[in-house]
């Protein structure tokens, strides 16, 4: 085994994988209940003296970009649009040097009356969870009655320049996993690039069940029914979506429209992963399936320099597992759902 080598510049780990890609939770609150993901009655939030500041997340992210080489920040949750200091955190991300990318991944629900603010602060890109095109189911799917306000959110993004719109969707067997294609024409005909998304198991309930996921292969399956698929030619590197070109059809601002499938659970992409991950009350993780975090929150708030928390860092993703070991039966979900860890 090779010894952790806190002279390495990035965030390395020891299967040869370097991360540029943080994703960073802003809050595991959320104002939707997606049954897949929370309970009904939510969950028990972390409390409010845990959860980093604005400066403090903003601090973090900066000793990511400028002394551990993360060159894409996505900010996600829970719902992040519901942190107030959104707009002021994008704004500092995005006046760092080298200047990162920065997107967000939502549920769209407030976007509307957003996504120019974030824009204008710095915001590059949206990834807009919508699972179903039909009000009714999507009130059974969430528990809440907002799908209006998500394709309000999906408009506003694309008219704020917040392009291209990525659409994501959990398929759930029999409840819209007859909406491969419908969500697709959908996608289309808004010109919203659509990624399909296996469940995986972290929802706050364990109730994921292998044999019940819809998966990838099913889905383009029953995309091919009605479109024609052809392999996308451009290397998809770390990006953990394969994307097909949709044939007859152009994508907003020319080029061929695509819709990709993240089929983390039965094509794993672990060994490309280029992810790090901060959570809401400051803890690396260095994958969604961890069971070990590495508390950066107690360091800062003692008085660590910014080089202590790089090198704590660079620490926590050495150790990153090679993959994520779902079908290993020995498999544990880890103890934080995804909402708490920012999907
Ligand atoms: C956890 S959410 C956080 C951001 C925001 N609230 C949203 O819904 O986009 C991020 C993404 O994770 C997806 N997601 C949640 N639970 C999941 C699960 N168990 N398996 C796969 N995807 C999941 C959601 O559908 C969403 O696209
Ligand atoms: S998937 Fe996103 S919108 Fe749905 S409950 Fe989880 S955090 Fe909220």
């Amino acid at each position: 085994m090779t010894l952790w080598d806190p002279r390495g510049a990035g965030l390395a780990d020891r299967h040869s994988r370097v991360a540029t890609d943080l994703r960073v939770s802003l809050t595991d609150r959320c104002n939707l209940r997606c049954t897949y993901c929370m309970p009904a009655e939510g969950l028990d939030w972390l409390p409010s003296p845990t959860l980093l500041t604005d400066d403090e997340v903003v601090r973090l992210i900066g000793v990511a970009v400028t002394r551990l080489g993360v060159t894409e920040v996505r900010f996600t949750g829970g719902e992040p649009l519901l942190r107030r200091g959104l707009p002021e955190i994008v704004r500092a991300v995005a006046a760092l040097e080298p200047r990162p990318s920065t997107m967000l991944t939502t549920n769209g629900v407030g976007l509307a009356r957003l996504a120019g603010t974030l824009a204008e602060a710095g915001l590059d890109r949206v990834n807009v969870s919508l699972d179903t095109i039909d009000p009714a189911r999507f009130q059974t799917l969430t528990r809440r009655d907002r799908h209006a306000d998500v394709l309000a959110g999906l408009a506003a993004s694309a008219e704020a320049g917040l392009v291209p719109v990525k659409m994501n969707a959990v398929l759930l067997r029999g409840v819209n996993d007859d909406e491969a294609v419908p969500l697709l024409r959908f996608a289309l005909e808004h010109g919203y690039e659509l990624r399909f998304i296996e469940q995986m198991p972290l929802d706050a309930g364990h109730t994921w069940r292998r044999e019940e996921m819809v998966t990838g292969e099913e889905i383009l399956a029953r995309l091919r029914e009605a479109f024609d698929l052809r392999p996308d030619p451009v290397l998809r590197g770390g990006a953990p979506a394969e994307t097909w070109l949709v044939e007859g059809h152009t994508a907003v601002g020319g080029g061929p429209a695509r819709v990709g499938v993240i089929a983390s659970v039965s094509r794993p992409f672990c060994g490309a992963c280029d992810r790090t991950r901060l959570t809401a009350d400051g803890s690396v993780r260095s994958c969604l399936f961890s069971q070990e975090e590495t508390d950066l929150r107690g360091a800062m708030r003692g008085g660590a320099t910014d080089g202590e928390l790089a090198d704590l860092w660079r620490k926590a993703m050495w150790a990153k597992p090679a993959g994520h070991g779902i079908d290993d039966p020995a498999f544990l979900q880890p103890a934080r759902p995804m909402s708490a860890i920012g999907g």
